[in-house]
């Protein structure tokens, strides 16, 4: 089966796409015909955020989309976080984020930080206190955001509801208080930070994965890696192919970024790998954690302890 058309089950009984398409850094201008185009192209799920700042050009994409008549609206499975500064106030963040959007429901709403950046402070988007530094409501429990969240899905403006950027730590704090248990946790991965503790509590809990950065972010880093380029050799293909396959046999969605059209098709061809391969990108992991080596691309300096060992010494 296509990677486009693989799915997984959600534990709310929702089929999720095993590969999406990412919108953070989409620049204005850029986005709207780069979601279009990948809804053609065979995406069927559209990641975006409050905080990317670009909802509104994702919503006329996927407008564009529908309106050409390749699709519905309940064929694609649309995502939004809400963001910091809302952690007190979500359902009014999922109202802004559906207001950008144009449609009356997302099909997942994230928690995209466990933290409250100052609702009353100098900026919707990231407070920051006289002295510089981000504003910080240091006193808020996570978990009260979390109960927030538990009300939206009898709303009926999102069908799920999940968290991102949570730590092993941060979930064992959540899940005792949590009524409905996340869907996802969608998170930093692959093979240079596998997150292996975060990704196996959530199998055992039934909370499925969402890989973040798979080529590394900006300028896909981890594209010219040699265990990464091996790989992609012995079957023919791109690191790009690799590095995005690497999540489907670790039963996770995997979200690829582009604004570029070749690119944006490209990724939708993945490669089954197979054990021999599964073998070589693991032991480079396991190889990088040995030397202390594993790497986080995004890690906003909030000077927050989320509970990450590799983020562990702030
Ligand atoms: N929950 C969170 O906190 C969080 C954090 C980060 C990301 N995310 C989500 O995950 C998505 C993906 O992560 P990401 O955007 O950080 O990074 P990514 O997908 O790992 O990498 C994107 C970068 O790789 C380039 N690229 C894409 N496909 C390529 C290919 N086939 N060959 C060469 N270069 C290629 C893109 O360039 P061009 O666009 O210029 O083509 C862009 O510079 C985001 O867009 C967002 O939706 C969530």
């Amino acid at each position: 089966m296509a990677a486009a058309q693989k799915t997984f089950k959600l534990n709310t009984g929702q089929d999720i796409p095993a590969l999406g398409f990412g919108t953070w850094q989409a620049e204005p201008g850029k986005v709207e015909t780069a979601v279009a185009y990948a809804l053609k192209a065979g995406y069927r799920l559209v990641d975006g955020a409050y905080c990317y700042g670009n909802e509104d050009e994702v919503g006329a994409g996927l407008a564009e989309a529908f309106a050409s008549g390749a699709l519905r609206r309940e064929d694609v499975f649309v995502v939004s976080k809400v963001w910091a500064t809302y952690n007190t106030r979500v359902e009014l963040g999922l109202d802004k984020s559906l207001k950008s959007l144009g449609l009356d429901y997302v099909d997942l709403f994230l928690v995209h930080w466990p933290l409250l950046l100052n609702p009353n402070g100098n900026d919707d988007k990231f407070p920051k206190l006289p002295n510089g530094e981000r504003d910080i409501i240091r006193s808020h429990n996570h978990v009260d955001t979390w109960k927030q969240m538990e009300k939206l899905p009898a709303t009926g403006k999102t069908r799920a509801i999940g968290v991102s950027n949570y730590s092993k730590r941060y979930l064992e704090q959540l899940l005792p208080h949590a009524t409905i248990v996340p869907a996802v946790n969608q998170i930093e991965n692959h093979p240079q930070l596998p997150q292996q503790e975060i990704v196996d509590l959530c199998r055992e809990k039934g909370i499925h994965i969402m890989a973040y950065s798979p080529l590394g972010s900006t300028g896909g880093p981890l594209m010219t890696a040699e265990p990464v380029l091996a790989v992609a050799k012995k079957h023919g293909v791109k690191p790009a192919a690799v590095l995005l396959s690497y999540h489907i046999p670790r039963g996770s969605t995997v979200l690829a970024k582009s604004v570029t059209p070749e690119r944006i098709k490209e990724n939708l061809a993945l490669v089954d790998l197979d054990a021999d391969d599964v073998r070589a990108l693991d032991a480079y992991s396991d190889g990088l954690a040995r030397e202390r080596k594993l790497r986080r691309y995004v890690y906003p300096p909030f000077g927050v302890e989320f509970g990450f060992p590799d983020k562990s010494n702030l």
